[in-house]
């Protein structure tokens, strides 16, 4: 599948959902963005594929001006009604992060959780994020790792795709990739974490994940009868590899990636 054909379907699929369901399960990761890039009053922040909202809000509320974007209209909507509701001003746009309708240099901070490690082509996000950073401004990512956790969930979906993704968003979360698409333009610093996320069974995980999370809820929209195929393989999956007394505790391999731009 070419880069521009999965965006299209993608500008849906991550809005086919109630998606605030799980930026509440990364609640973790949002504050661990937030906390080591430390909002100022009045810097100009940028967050990228910015879902519902959530680190712009975070950001917003501790002063920051903050533009958030993302691919999927139908999530940038829930974001401007959500900082309506909390009186937040958030400058929503829809847009592809891999081509910026923004000036060079015009953001002291860009954030992105688990977000701009989906847009097919990696070398347009990176020349992209060194193009709007200022001089001096930092970036904050957090980018799931080909290792244990949401990789995890990608495999298991993966037999049931009708064409695998022309390329693989986890290996934004190995360090010699990302030294190789950013390090030129930013001094980088690179740290591995682990979130973990616990619910109470396997079929917990699959209610969240086939209702509420778009890439999955597409995928099982998608298969008819099949459908209970992918819910066998899924639960079974997690009840094999998380299993732990009385619960799932999945634990979630994640790289933060710090940089100042040169
Ligand atoms: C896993 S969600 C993360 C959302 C949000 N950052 C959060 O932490 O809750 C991935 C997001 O990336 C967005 N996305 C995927 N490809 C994109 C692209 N090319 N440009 C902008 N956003 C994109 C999706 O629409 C989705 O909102």
């Amino acid at each position: 599948m070419a880069y521009e054909e999965l965006k299209a379907r993608q500008s849906v699929v991550w809005g086919n959902g109630p998606y605030q369901r799980i930026t509440e399960a990364i609640a973790d990761l949002h504050t661990h963005v937030i906390d080591r890039l430390e909002p100022e009053s009045g810097v100009r922040w940028l967050d990228l594929a910015c879902g519902t909202g959530a680190v712009a809000e975070l950001a917003a509320a501790r002063g920051a001006t903050v533009t958030g974007l993302d691919l999927a209209p139908a999530l940038i909507e829930t974001a401007k009604e959500r900082a309506q509701e909390q009186g937040l001003a958030i400058d929503y746009v829809v847009g592809d992060v891999e081509q910026l309708a923004l000036d060079d240099g015009s953001f002291e901070i860009v954030s992105s959780v688990c977000g701009v490690m989906f847009a097919p082509d990696h070398e347009a996000v990176a020349r992209e994020l060194a193009r709007v950073t200022k001089p001096g401004g930092r970036i904050g990512l957090i980018n799931w790792t080909p290792g244990p956790g949401v990789a995890d969930l990608f495999r298991i979906m993966a037999p049931f795709q009708a064409a695998p993704l022309p390329s693989n968003p986890f290996e934004w979360g190995e360090e010699k990739h990302v030294r190789e698409l950013l390090g030129d333009a930013f001094e980088l610093e690179l740290e591995k974490h682990v979130s973990p996320f616990a619910l109470e069974s396997g079929e917990a995980y699959w209610e969240l994940f086939s209702t509420s999370y778009g890439p999955t809820k597409t995928l099982v929209e998608s298969l008819g009868d099949r459908s209970e195929e992918l819910h066998r393989a899924w639960v079974d999956a997690l009840e094999t590899k998380y299993r732990v007394n009385g619960g799932i505790v999945q634990q979630r391999e994640y790289l933060l990636v710090l940089g100042t731009r040169r």
